[in-house]
């Protein structure tokens, strides 16, 4: 089996989840390639025990990423670092000759973007993706497959969001995720907003436009001292546009949704399309439910409610009747990553992970809906 090895940048919530996929990763049985966890850079060194306790791979561990990229034993890097050193550090990554995969929104800013896809550009050897989880869950995996068939026939409407609810509570402390230096103008659209465009935009459902209504709700939160200090971010954003149906050639409503206040939301990703012949309709609150309704003419329009089971694109250890969840999700994104290292087969349209063009069509929008919102206008994407 080929080994790449790879050294994580970022070495918080979701370099411990990359790490614990490459632990899990047994659980694949058709892959021909594994990831080895060989170095391991953040800037705080409280993190280090966990990676030393449980991988005995990791050869060096470092605050130091220019020494990480030093490292000619790293083929491969995953980067999950705050927004606002994502240009820095992608493009020295790139720079260095490894693949990435990197964290959303690929650049904190549309210029930060622009830079970061200059490098993707100036190296098509390399493999350069960003990470998105959501779409390798069962339902949405059937929604795609749906989509390739034209299942739904001429669309009337998709709805795409990624709502919160962990800033409802106006005491908990503020973080860099809520302070427009490391996280962006952006706010809500920048942490949540590539969730809920990854699948439709995979889909060839590209905003033409959009009119953006954007909240910041809490305004003052707990600083470090428990001192109130200011919350700048948007909190909440409800994105309208207009997209064009590609097989169809129809102009139709997507609505894009971010939001971090979202009561009832404790993390929860949804996806809901509505055709001439079909609709279907998949959230994260209830994973294994896919609702579908098929329509002829002079038919009663009867939704189906399908308990998808442990159907996954990369075939894995567990029975197809289990539950999935986040962290298989996360498992999955993973092996699409591989495979595209390795130049395996792939699984499909919908079973893999961001392009760079698809952040820089992110971040069109987002930058169209900052504009839209600040001029009450219609912004062309
Ligand atoms: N795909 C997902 O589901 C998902 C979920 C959460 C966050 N994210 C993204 O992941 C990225 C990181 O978010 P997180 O939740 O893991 O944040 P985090 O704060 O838990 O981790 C970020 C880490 O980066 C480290 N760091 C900061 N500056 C550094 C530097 N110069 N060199 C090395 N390390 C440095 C910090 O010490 C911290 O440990 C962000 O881009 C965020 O948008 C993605």
């Amino acid at each position: 089996m080929r080994v790449v090895k790879f050294g994580i940048i970022g070495a918080g919530v979701m370099g411990r989840e990359f790490a614990s996929a490459c632990a899990r990763w047994c659980h694949l049985t058709q892959m021909e390639a594994r990831p080895e966890l060989v170095a391991v850079c953040d800037k705080n060194p409280a993190l280090s025990p966990w990676y030393q306790e449980n991988f005995p791979s990791i050869r060096q561990i470092t605050a130091d990423y220019r020494e990480l990229l030093d490292n000619p034993e790293v083929e491969a890097v995953y980067c999950a670092v705050p927004h606002n050193l994502h240009e820095q550090i992608y493009c020295d990554i790139i720079r260095a000759g490894k693949h990435l995969l990197g964290e959303k929104p690929f650049g904190i800013d549309r210029e930060a973007n622009d830079a970061i896809l200059a490098e993707v550009k100036a190296h098509p050897e390399l493999v350069i993706r960003c990470s998105s989880e959501f779409p390798f869950y069962p339902g949405m995996q059937r929604i795609g497959r749906l989509l390739e068939t034209d299942f739904f026939g001429p669309i009337l409407e998709v709805n795409s969001g990624f709502l919160h609810s962990s800033d409802l509570n106006p005491k908990k402390p503020i973080n860099w995720k809520r302070m427009i230096e490391f996280n962006g103008e952006y706010g809500c659209m920048g942490d949540l907003g590539m969730h809920a465009c990854h699948f439709p935009f995979r889909a060839g459902f590209v905003p033409k436009n959009v009119r953006a209504i954007l909240s910041k709700l809490v305004k003052e939160r707990p600083g470090k001292d428990g001192k109130m200090v200011p919350c700048l971010t948007w909190d909440n954003a409800t994105l309208f546009c207009e997209a064009d149906d590609p097989r169809h050639g129809q102009a139709f409503p997507l609505t894009i949704k971010p939001q971090r206040i979202a009561p009832g939301e404790t993390d929860t990703w949804y996806f809901e399309v509505k055709g001439m012949h079909g609709c279907a309709r998949w959230s994260s609150k209830n994973p294994r439910r896919l609702e579908l309704l098929e329509y002829t003419p002079g038919s009663d329009q009867a939704i189906q409610q399908i308990d998808t089971g442990y159907e996954t694109a990369f075939e894995t250890i567990t029975g197809g009747i289990f539950e999935f969840g986040f962290t298989d999700s996360i498992l999955q994104m993973w092996a699409s990553f591989l495979t595209e290292i390795t130049g395996g087969a792939s699984k499909g349209r919908f079973a893999s992970c961001v392009t760079p063009e698809e952040t820089r069509l992110s971040h069109k929008l987002f930058s169209a809906a900052l504009r839209s919102w600040k001029n009450a206008s219609l912004e062309t994407v």
